[in-house]
């Protein structure tokens, strides 16, 4: 049997980087993973340049940016490990990185820049790092954690769990970390796909279907009250629903029977500009709303109605006012989401209530969740690998302290 200070369990973005900084502390660490590539998640991230933060974080505010049953969770941890210190760690390897919209940080060159740089710094920590080494059994017994390996028996005072969500299983990801939390009397908070396309059917959305591949700037909000959230983002319609960041940013919020209301040209006072239309054209009204609307959108809205696709002029005014309110604030709801295959998250999960938000310890003394296997999840924009290297770095912290 081998004995080590602590055993990360998953080297995706929270485990190695939690691994290189406790080991880099002078914890002796054993990092390991199921899955025969390293890191999967990271290299796929960001279109292949992988979005690792997001300079908007504000730790005060963490419900701006993140969703939960308890957004506030996340504070210490973001205020404890920031964007700019994960630029520092960047600059130190020599990678370089661009800003793209809303924030959003980006390598210039690949997200394999990423993976080596958690490598070399898990090196640096002499970090014993088995991949691929699936864990068959955890038990807790005084003398600390006993995990049953591929490579045999192995013990530690600490373990910490980080085996990310259940989005895209076809590159390793599992329910493991549930399991585990579920297993020492921890609650889970029932996952669910999150950043994902939605779907839609049923008469409702049979003119929008030809539509696939057309994309526009819209807002997209849902709930009611104090719970409604909108997104200006770019919305983009595929063969079975709505995609693109508006499609995948409402998805984190969008629960079974709740209504999407998106506004199709939220830069356009579209009742006066089709009014004025009336008065100065003899065009279609098609043609006159793809001023606003991209043309193929334009002909699917009014080939619904027969009157719309006559002359604006000829159009009643009632009518180009019913249009105009309709398009500011079509209603429509899901029948459901694309799910884990193509989820960029998981919401749920490990319940906070049983952690701390320092350390991210469990009631269960010794061990620990971080990253995505947590209940906080991120909005599209880097914040879940901010939030995968925050909570791994106090994490980190913890186990060098003890
Ligand atoms: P992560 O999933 O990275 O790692 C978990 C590790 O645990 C994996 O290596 C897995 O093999 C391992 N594991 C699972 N079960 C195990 C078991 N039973 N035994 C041993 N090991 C096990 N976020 C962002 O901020 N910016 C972005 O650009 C993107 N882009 C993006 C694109 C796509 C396509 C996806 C699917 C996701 C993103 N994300 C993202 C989200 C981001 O990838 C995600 O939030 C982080 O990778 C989470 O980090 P974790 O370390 O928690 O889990």
């Amino acid at each position: 049997m081998q004995t080590f200070d602590a055993v990360v369990v998953g080297a995706g973005a929270a485990g190695l980087f939690c691994a290189s900084v406790a080991g880099q502390r002078g914890v002796r660490v054993l990092l390991l993973d199921h899955s025969a590539k390293v890191a999967e998640k990271i290299r796929i991230s960001g279109g292949g340049r992988c979005n690792f933060t997001n300079r908007d974080i504000d730790p005060r505010a963490p419900q701006q940016h993140f969703v939960g049953d308890n957004p506030q969770f996340c504070r210490s941890a973001l205020a404890r490990y920031t964007p700019p210190q994960f630029l520092a760690l960047l600059q130190r390897h020599g990678i370089a990185w661009h800003e793209k919209h809303k924030g959003q940080l980006f390598c210039d060159g690949s997200s394999q820049q990423i993976i080596d740089m958690l490598l070399l710094e898990c090196a640096e920590g002499h970090v014993q790092h088995w991949q691929p080494c699936a864990v068959h059994e955890i038990t807790h017994d005084a003398g600390g954690y006993r995990l049953a390996t591929d490579r045999g028996l192995v013990r530690a005072p600490r373990l910490v769990i980080a085996t990310g969500g259940l989005s895209i299983p076809q590159i390793g990801a599992s329910d493991y970390g549930y399991r585990i939390a579920r297993q020492f009397g921890l609650r889970v908070v029932p996952p669910r796909p999150a950043l994902v396309p939605l779907t839609l059917g049923g008469d409702a959305w049979k003119p929008y279907a030809g539509l696939a591949g057309l994309a526009l700037p819209v807002a997209v909000a849902t709930g009611s009250g104090k719970a409604r959230i909108q997104f200006h983002e770019d919305l983009l319609f595929t063969h079975r629903g709505l995609s693109g960041p508006a499609g995948l940013q409402i998805s984190s919020y969008w629960r079974e029977g709740m209504p999407l209301v998106v506004d199709l040209a939220p830069d356009v006072a579209l009742a006066t500009a089709l009014a004025a239309a009336k008065h100065r054209s003899l065009k279609r009204v098609a043609n006159e709303l793809a001023q606003w609307l991209p043309a193929r959108l334009a002909e699917a809205w009014t080939a619904q109605a027969p009157q719309l696709q006559r002359p604006i002029n000829e159009v009643p005014d009632k009518a180009l006012a019913q249009l105009a309110d309709r398009l500011a604030r079509w209603e429509i709801t899901p029948t459901g989401t694309e799910g884990y295959r193509k989820a960029e998250v998981t919401a749920g999960g490990v319940d906070t209530r049983g952690l701390s938000s320092q350390t991210m310890e469990s009631r269960q003394p010794g061990l620990y969740f971080i990253g995505e296997v947590v209940d906080v999840t991120g909005w599209l924009g880097g914040y879940n690998f901010q939030w995968a290297w925050s909570s791994a770095y106090c994490c980190a912290q913890a186990l060098a302290a003890r």
